[in-house]
């Protein structure tokens, strides 16, 4: 497989192009925002009632592997508070005065975004401790037995944190925050509202089934669905009158290999190895890893989380181990032999 098509089945942002597409289907209010109930119903009411006290929003981090709309969500939450979103991410952030000097720029109720943050460096952390728990920055002026700290009071914020490694981060950071949720993979469902809104915005006309037929291939990840749409709508053009059909959506999905259930070669790969490579006993991540000469990274944010959803593979204390639809799928005969 090449490059071209495995782009079209990761997760992860590709480029400037696809930026502007994914802006421009970003949907702006919590009414908009499709699926993930329980979080927009505790959202709703946590903005209500901030709101209604007349003070910022607590704290919140998001988290779940990547397209799945911490970022979307983090906008309308500002929206929604009526205020003002100042985006920056862990790793932009390289030295404490930087930091502070974030901090200091804020205004009251400002929403500050840091995407990525369990990869902040340890002393700008350190940092963001006080100001998160009093809105207060202790700064150190001269160096060695002149030194003093000062105090500065900073503008009530809310920080709105994202990352797809919450187990990454800090205790006293994640302590820090008074809202916690977890980003779960979208069900076909919802996936196809989100093919079918984005096909009114794209202007093209679709039919359910091909919604739907998109949706399936998505690996429960919107940034997927939209790509593939994309995709679709391009072939919708060129082999018909620009309307996409099942018959169409099929034709292309199949031409782009994305399998029935949204698998691509590396998830195939990585199916392959714990079945065939390694006779489906539990394998660790790092041995999977290596292996297949891919990040230990990819594989536990982009492959696994889907890979366990559909219930082709299960994490056990010894190890990965691969399921029996897994085999199924890979035509791979029976695997009652392996089970543990
Ligand atoms: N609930 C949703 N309803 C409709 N569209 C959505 C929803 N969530 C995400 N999207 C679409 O998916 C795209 C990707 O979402 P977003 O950039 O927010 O993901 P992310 O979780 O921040 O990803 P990353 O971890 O890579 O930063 C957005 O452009 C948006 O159009
Ligand atoms: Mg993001």
């Amino acid at each position: 497989m090449n490059m071209e098509e495995n782009k079209l089945t990761s997760p992860n942002l590709e480029n400037a192009q696809e930026e502007n597409l994914e802006n421009s289907l970003r949907p702006q209010t919590l009414e908009e925002y499709i699926g993930q109930n329980k979080i927009k119903e505790n959202m709703k009411i946590y903005i209500e009632a901030a709101k209604k006290r007349g003070e910022p929003l607590d704290h919140c981090l998001f988290y779940g592997p990547p397209g799945l709309g911490k970022t979307t969500l983090s906008n309308i939450i500002s929206n929604e508070m009526k205020s003002n979103i100042k985006i920056t991410s862990g790793p932009a952030i390289t030295k404490p005065g930087e930091l502070a000097a974030i901090l200091t720029n804020l205004s009251e109720f400002d929403v500050l975004f840091i995407d990525e943050i369990h990869r902040l460096n340890k002393n700008v952390e350190e940092i963001l401790y006080p100001a998160l728990e009093d809105f207060t920055l202790d700064i150190i002026l001269g160096k060695g037995p002149s030194a003093r700290s000062i105090r500065i009071d900073l503008p009530k914020f809310t920080l709105i944190g994202a990352t797809t490694k919450a187990g990454s981060l800090t205790t006293p950071l994640r302590d820090r925050f008074g809202i916690i949720h977890k980003l779960e993979l979208y069900n076909t469902e919802d996936l196809k509202t989100i093919v079918k809104r984005s096909s009114k915005i794209l202007n093209v006309n679709i039919d359910e089934m091909a919604a739907m037929e998109i949706a399936r291939r998505s690996r429960g990840t919107p940034r997927i669905a939209n790509r593939l749409l994309k995709r679709v709508r391009d072939y919708a053009s060129v082999l018909g009158d620009g309307e996409i059909t099942l018959k169409i959506a099929k034709i292309a999905l199949n031409k782009l290999e994305i399998d029935e259930l949204g698998l691509d070669e590396t998830d195939r790969k990585i199916l392959d190895v714990m079945i065939t490579g390694y006779g489906g006993r539990p394998v660790g991540i790092e041995t999977l890893a290596t292996t297949l000469g891919e990040e230990i990274d990819t594989i536990e944010d982009v492959y696994e989380p889907y890979l366990v959803q559909i219930g082709f593979i299960a994490r056990t204390p010894r190890g990965r181990i691969p399921l029996p639809p897994a085999y199924k799928h890979l035509g791979k005969g029976d695997s009652s032999l392996f089970q543990i």
